[in-house]
């Protein structure tokens, strides 16, 4: 006999009122042991993306979620662990210089990643383009290689949430993904159940982000702040722009290409600024305060790490990286200054070239991608490249084209769109602990 009914739960929502915490604990528990149905969940799930969640209601939500499946256990480990989630963008590489960079100061990262959701990126796709590298790590595998590498970057294990994994798909086909409550459940149940003891948050808010509104994502910086400290992780967020792609690549190998040259001490300014700022934080949470992050950027030794890391998982970290068989350039209209690159716009275009896919466990070409030769702020020459495409079917680029059409905006130099996109140089908008 079960504790309750799903209807009433769902009726409650659907007036307004706040679930006990035995509805919630009963609902996550009978949702993943089948009891209740998709269409039901469903319902419940449009409930409270119309009436939204108290405080109390998504921690204990959050809770139940983590209760639902295994949670891991570095506590083994000689030395603290501290994480880094982006709320998933276009160019979001970070996760590949990062994680190598923070290990360099004796922490353990543990980057359980995920695979590309519609036109953002997935940190898996990328590195699947390194020759030999695998992501399919055992959690025994996942302790070791950070016992002995320092960190490690790999799919998250099965019994890691279970409910948010059911959940998470029937939110996708049911318009629900994009409110607070669900989405801050969502990634702080597997986080927390990840068990890392310090977690920064990269909240992503523009066009290419799945939080337009720059209030909407502070809100949910916030409330995911909150669950954290609430589980006993130290957590903290940032706020970060995504209405231009981060650095000078979008796609899979030429993200990663990216990624080695910021981890030789080069790279996109960008790229550098929010690699460096959350490796920082991320090892401020642990109390590492007085390390100089950006020195090992330039003196190797993150790139040691990176070497290291990719060769634990069967990566040759000097295999030549493919890259699309096909290219087309895409030319600025008119002279002046580039004072928009549409980041939603762009993702679309690389997703189409290839480098996302149309259903779950479709391939993805590691080829695929974007160069852009430009950033708003850049003063352009009419006919100069603005982008080039890559792709191994040529028949991709109408489409990918017309994704990109309305993304870019030229403004003549010395007007006021000019001075303010050359003027906004920072990706970093906030930061709320
Ligand atoms: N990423 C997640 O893991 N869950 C969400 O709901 C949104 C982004």
């Amino acid at each position: 006999m079960e504790k309750f009914d799903a209807v009433d739960i769902i009726i409650a929502k659907r007036d307004g009122k706040s679930l006990t915490d035995e509805q919630i604990d009963w609902t996550i528990d009978a949702y993943t042991r089948g009891v209740i149905a998709d269409e039901q969940m469903s319902a419940l799930g449009m409930a409270i993306f119309l009436n939204g969640m108290e405080s109390r209601e998504i921690t204990r939500w959050t809770q139940a979620m983590i209760n639902s499946g295994q949670t891991l256990d570095f506590s083994s480990l000689s030395v603290p662990t501290t994480d880094k989630h982006s709320t998933g963008g276009v160019g979001d590489k970070i996760t590949l210089p990062l994680a190598p960079l923070v290990a360099v100061f004796d922490v353990a990262v543990p980057q359980l990643s995920g695979r590309g959701l519609g036109h953002t990126g997935g940190t898996l796709d990328k590195l699947e383009a390194i020759p030999g590298w695998h992501g399919a790590i055992s959690t025994e595998g996942i302790v070791k290689q950070l016992d002995e590498v320092g960190a490690i970057i790999c799919e998250t294990t099965e019994g890691l949430a279970p409910a948010d994994k059911k959940l998470y798909a029937l939110r996708d086909i049911t318009g629900i993904v994009d409110t607070i409550p669900l989405i801050a459940s969502s990634i702080m149940s597997k986080k927390i159940a990840e068990g890392t003891e310090a977690l920064v948050l990269d909240v992503k808010t523009g066009s290419g982000a799945f939080m337009k509104d720059r209030q909407k994502a502070e809100e949910l910086a916030r409330t995911m702040v909150e669950l954290g400290k609430a589980a006993g992780t130290a957590t903290s967020a940032f706020i970060t722009d995504m209405d231009t792609p981060l650095g000078l690549a979008v796609g899979n190998a030429i993200e990663v290409e990216e990624s080695v040259e910021v981890l030789a001490g080069g790279g996109p300014a960008d790229v550098v600024e929010l690699t460096v700022a959350l490796a920082q934080e991320m090892l401020a949470l642990v109390g590492k305060t007085d390390v100089d992050v950006a020195a090992a950027l330039k003196d190797g030794r993150a790139m040691d790490k990176w070497r290291q890391m990719i060769s634990a998982q069967g990566g040759d970290p000097d295999a030549k990286l493919p890259m699309g068989r096909e290219s087309h350039v895409v030319t600025a209209a008119e002279s002046g200054v580039l004072t928009r690159l549409d980041a939603l716009s762009v993702g679309q275009a690389s997703w189409r070239l290839g480098a996302g896919r149309a259903r779950p466990g479709d391939a993805v070409q590691a080829g695929a991608g974007i160069r852009l030769h430009a950033k708003p702020g850049d003063a352009v020459e009419a006919g100069a490249p603005l982008m080039t495409l890559y792709t191994d079917e040529a028949q991709r680029f109408d489409r990918a084209l017309e994704s990109l059409e309305g993304a870019t905006a030229i403004a003549p130099a010395g007007s006021p769109e000019a001075t303010e996109a050359a003027e906004s140089t920072s990706a970093i908008f906030d930061h709320i602990k």
